[in-house]
């Protein structure tokens, strides 16, 4: 199935930038090569020099601009080639190379890797914990996946597996009365998910600045999709009778990328809104939520991939669908939607794609 290439993906976590770095990164099978710029913005070009077709990212960085470490050619954020030390100028202007719109927004950077012309940051979708700094101490990591990306929205929009792959992170609290309500606003798919009798240990509650003994409360675990794979997942608990305003809150990133057809990208990012500016609690949340993506839900993943061998179409396999599949089912279909509108708009055939 081709990719999605009139979308934002993200690209980098924005600190990967930070002291004059060159990232190198596949995305939909193309290498690209990210830095900021000494204003700030942030610059994506293809990672190859069109010489001899080596990585740039093997060359040096001087000022804005990247020295190919093969012959000296220099291109700049744009692409254009702004030095060829042995030729002409006519030649020099003959050597530019492809660039991506990016921008840093929501500490991330994001890529589109489609027509710049219709590239628009304002179709971003919105995740405001990431900037509201009094309310939340985030931290943000990255795991690679070896399965396609819609697998991993699969996994986000149906926490109905919490129990069964992470019995230590919600220890104590029943399932077996959740509500799970679907609903869709244009292209953003919402699973919202109420758990009325979430656990909270008594001896834990003063850790979360939360006052009273009670241990039953109520709890949400409501996942946001966009495409092709941005989720943004509201995670909170409060005291029956008070409001959500009142209680702990942990909103989460999960912004999937496909490197290629099989393989991931896994951007994430945790905010809390309880022991700010605790760097220990920041690192072990961090390192919590590496741990449980690399070695419970990446390897479910990895092995539905492994069992589809090269396929990237899920449906395709005829999975028996269960009641909890309903948001990822209609994720899937707007993504092949968008994918076969944007095939038909470019004439390309789309011959992996199940019709609906
Ligand atoms: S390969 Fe880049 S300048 Fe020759
Ligand atoms: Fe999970």
């Amino acid at each position: 199935m081709p990719f999605l290439k009139n979308i934002w993906y993200v690209a980098a976590n924005a600190p990967e930038l930070d002291d004059e770095a060159l990232v190198s990164r596949k995305i939909c099978n193309e290498q690209v090569l990210m830095f900021r710029n000494a204003n700030g913005d942030v610059s994506a070009i293809l990672d190859r020099c069109p010489h001899r077709f080596v990585p740039l990212s093997m060359g040096k960085r001087i000022g804005d601009t990247v020295q190919c470490g093969y012959h000296g050619l220099k291109f700049d954020g744009t692409g254009a080639c702004v030095d060829a030390p042995h030729d002409e100028e006519s030649q020099r202007a003959r050597a530019c190379i492809k660039a991506y719109p990016a921008v840093e927004r929501y500490s991330v950077i994001w890529i589109w890797m489609g027509d710049p012309a219709l590239a628009n940051p304002d179709d971003i979708p919105v995740f405001e914990f990431l900037e509201d700094k009094e309310k939340y101490t985030c931290c943000q990591g990255y795991s690679y996946i070896k399965g396609n990306y819609q697998l991993i929205s699969d996994n986000l929009l149906d926490l109905s597996h919490i129990h069964y792959l992470h019995p230590d992170i919600h220890q104590g609290s029943s399932f077996s009365d959740f509500t799970n309500k679907v609903k869709r606003e244009g292209d953003t798919v919402w699973s919202m998910l109420w758990r009325h009798h979430y656990h909270v240990d008594a001896a834990k509650r003063p850790y979360f600045g939360m006052s009273g003994d009670a241990e039953d409360v109520e709890g949400q675990g409501h996942a946001r999709w966009d495409a092709p794979g941005v989720l943004f997942v509201d995670t909170a608990w409060w005291d029956h009778g008070t409001d959500i305003e009142e209680g702990v809150r942990t909103p989460n990133a999960h912004l999937i990328t496909p490197e290629t057809e099989t393989t991931s990208h896994y951007f994430w990012a945790s905010g809390r809104n309880y022991l700010h500016g605790n760097d220990d609690m920041t690192k072990m949340i961090a390192a919590t939520m590496k741990n449980v993506f690399e070695t419970q839900d990446g390897p479910m993943v990895e092995a539905q991939q492994r069992d589809m061998g090269l396929s990237t179409n899920f449906l395709e396999h005829n999975p028996i669908i269960l009641k909890a599949d309903a948001a990822g089912v209609m994720a899937r279909r707007i993504m092949m939607k968008k994918i076969r509108e944007e095939a038909a708009a470019n004439e390309i055939p789309v011959t992996d794609v199940t019709a609906e």
